[in-house]
């Protein structure tokens, strides 16, 4: 393996979205989990349906709207799916947290090493380019990431291939070369069918998709990359 740039994805692999379960608990007590995963699934499935419907034939994209607001717009819904009141603020509270999401705890460190080593690290997400500025300033991340790329300029989300060729119209390096690290399995899966070199962080210990083929690596956090690129036995 001859990798040349880590590349990783924002929500839940960077970032620990399960602020956002205990706040929502702390709204909605005993809805807490549920809001979470259904706002996650909904956000996630926006993403997928207006990419498959928009033309990828560079005409411009008619469905298209930033990530942040479909964080948004997902919320909206997951909230009355649930039949939950949001009069009193409660989505500009989740939002608020959204944008401001701490990193897993080991985060840092494992981005230190790999930039110590001399490799380019990116962001790759189809998060809007201003909440994952803010994202990585609150996690202090600014001297560690060399790219911060957003799908926003080309108005697809992963896992079109588009999105995933972005990485290598800002570092120079071939698909294999790529070591794409993402806690989504069917990101993780998206990019390994795209050609990366594919690491898959599974914190919650959940099977990977049952279609096939796996990613390359994969461990329980971000620290496992460091063993994945042979830093650590
Ligand atoms: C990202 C989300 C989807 O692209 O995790 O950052």
């Amino acid at each position: 393996m001859s990798i040349k740039a880590v590349v990783f994805d924002a929500y839940g692999t960077l970032f620990d979205v399960y602020s956002i379960q205990v706040l929502a608990e702390e709204l909605y007590p005993s809805h807490g989990a549920d809001i979470a995963l259904k706002w996650r699934d909904k956000q996630i499935e926006y993403t997928r349906l207006i990419t498959q419907s928009d033309p990828h034939n560079g005409s411009g994209s008619q469905y298209f709207r930033p990530f942040w607001e479909l964080t948004r717009l997902s919320l909206e819904y997951t909230l009355d799916r649930l039949k939950l009141n949001r009069a009193f603020g409660q989505v500009e509270k989740l939002m608020q947290q959204y944008a401001h999401l701490t990193p897993f705890s080991e985060n840092l460190a494992v981005l230190q090493t790999i930039k110590a080593k001399g490799l380019p690290t990116a962001i790759l997400s189809n998060g809007s380019l201003d909440m994952l500025t803010a994202a990585v300033k609150s996690a202090g991340m600014e001297n560690v990431l060399d790219h911060v790329i957003s799908v926003d300029p080309i108005r697809l989300f992963k896992t079109s291939p588009e999105s995933y060729g972005l990485v290598q119209k800002n570092i120079p390096v071939s698909k294999d070369e790529v070591l794409f690290v993402s806690s989504n399995a069917w990101d993780a899966l998206g990019a390994t069918w795209f050609g990366f070199t594919t690491h898959w962080v599974n914190r919650q210990g959940l099977p990977f998709e049952a279609l096939t083929p796996r990613p390359h690596y994969s461990g329980p956090d971000l620290k496992s990359v460091l063993h994945s690129l042979k830093f650590i036995d």
